[in-house]
């Protein structure tokens, strides 16, 4: 893959990096390129970030064939750049455009072209506690037609925003969701595409509403097995061991999930990835069996759960506060992460 670059001749003032929000401010550039049946993926350029020109015909629009992806670059204390485990998001975004008929960008590609536009909007990468600069590769059907026709045309843009913490290590209280589902089994829920997201919109607008800060959600055929946490996989502690949904098809495969998985076992404590029911979770909440909750994310990192509502009843865990082992999480994985411990896994690929 050639990328050609066309420089940006008016560089942005950098923002306030007390003030950065999540997801609201971009850099100098972005990475994109074009897709036909005839050529294939081709035109690979790093241009000035700016507004992209489509047809009021495009199919993204229409039909939704768009699947995205999130990753960090991390400023480390002696002043250089890291990224976490970029493949794995390559590999992701390749396996979500399968799903959606996409033609697939290849993973090394993806990881190429990360490295290349992160290297150039390398000043853009903040350096106070707990901010980093946000990566957002997305890919979307251009076909110009209202046929329904599958992808011939296609579109790869990355995008980067330095951004700030996402929720903290303060403990949200949330909502169980029974009404709507974020996704089914031979859906798309565990592919990262746009129209998951829409789909859980609705959910979220109400659990705000009443005060919630994210959704439980539960599976799509039987309404009784926990999937996921708004827009994040969900770990509980559970008798001292760790219990996380298992991978049925509605799950988006988590690389923080995959991450604090292998963080968890290698300190000798069991994680079981089973199937669990939101009465087994009830039953655990009453008895007492139930120790911590968290939900995981590229986003929030770890955001410990300290309160959930079930059918009107409210469920208190560990005293709203917390958790050990959420804490323990959350100082490995960013402390690997912005390159301030070891990383026995050799996740992180410094620039
Ligand atoms: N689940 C959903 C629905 C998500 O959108 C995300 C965020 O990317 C995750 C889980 C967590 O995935 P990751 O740890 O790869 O960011
Ligand atoms: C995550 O990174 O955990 C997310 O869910 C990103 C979100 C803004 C879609």
């Amino acid at each position: 893959m050639d990328i050609k670059i066309i420089r940006n001749e008016s560089p942005a003032q950098l923002p306030d990096e007390n003030a950065l929000g999540f997801g609201e401010i971009f850099t100098d550039h972005m990475f994109v390129a074009d897709y036909d049946d005839a050529s294939g993926w081709h035109d690979f350029r790093i241009v000035p970030y700016g507004p992209i020109s489509l047809s009021p015909a495009a199919a993204v629009f229409h039909y939704g064939a768009e699947v995205f992806e999130g990753l960090k670059a991390y400023r480390t204390p002696d002043g250089g750049v890291q990224l976490f485990r970029p493949m794995e998001n390559g590999l992701r975004l390749a396996r979500s455009c399968e799903r959606i008929g996409i033609p697939a960008f290849p993973a090394e590609d993806t990881v190429r072209a990360v490295e290349e536009l992160v290297r150039l909007d390398s000043r853009w990468v903040p350096g106070k506690d707990g901010t980093s600069l946000y990566i957002r590769p997305f890919v979307f059907s251009t076909d110009e037609n209202l046929s329904l026709h599958g992808v011939h045309r296609a579109m790869y843009v990355i995008v980067c925003s330095p951004s700030g913490i996402y929720f903290g290590l303060d403990p949200v209280k949330i909502m169980l969701e029974t009404e709507d589902v974020r996704a089914v089994r031979g859906g798309t829920g565990e592919a990262k595409c746009g129209g998951n997201y829409a789909a859980s919109n609705r959910a979220a607008d109400r659990a705000a509403e009443l005060g919630y800060t994210q959704v439980l959600w539960l599976d799509g055929v039987e309404r009784k097995y926990i999937e996921e946490v708004g827009a994040m996989n969900v770990m509980f502690k559970i008798s001292s061991k760790v219990v996380t949904p298992k991978l049925t098809g509605s799950i988006l495969p988590g690389i923080t999930r995959k991450s604090c998985i292998e963080l968890i076992r290698s300190w000798g404590i069991e994680v079981e990835e089973r199937l669990l029911s939101i009465d087994e979770l009830v039953e655990a909440a009453e008895s007492g069996a139930l120790e911590e909750a968290w939900g995981c994310g590229t986003a929030a990192v770890i955001s410990p759960i300290g309160q959930f509502c079930y059918l009107g009843k409210e469920h208190v865990i560990n005293d709203m506060k917390t958790g050990e082992l959420s804490k323990r999480l959350f100082d490995e994985l960013t402390g690997i992460q912005y390159g301030k411990r070891p990383d026995p896994f050799g996740w992180t690929v410094r620039l």
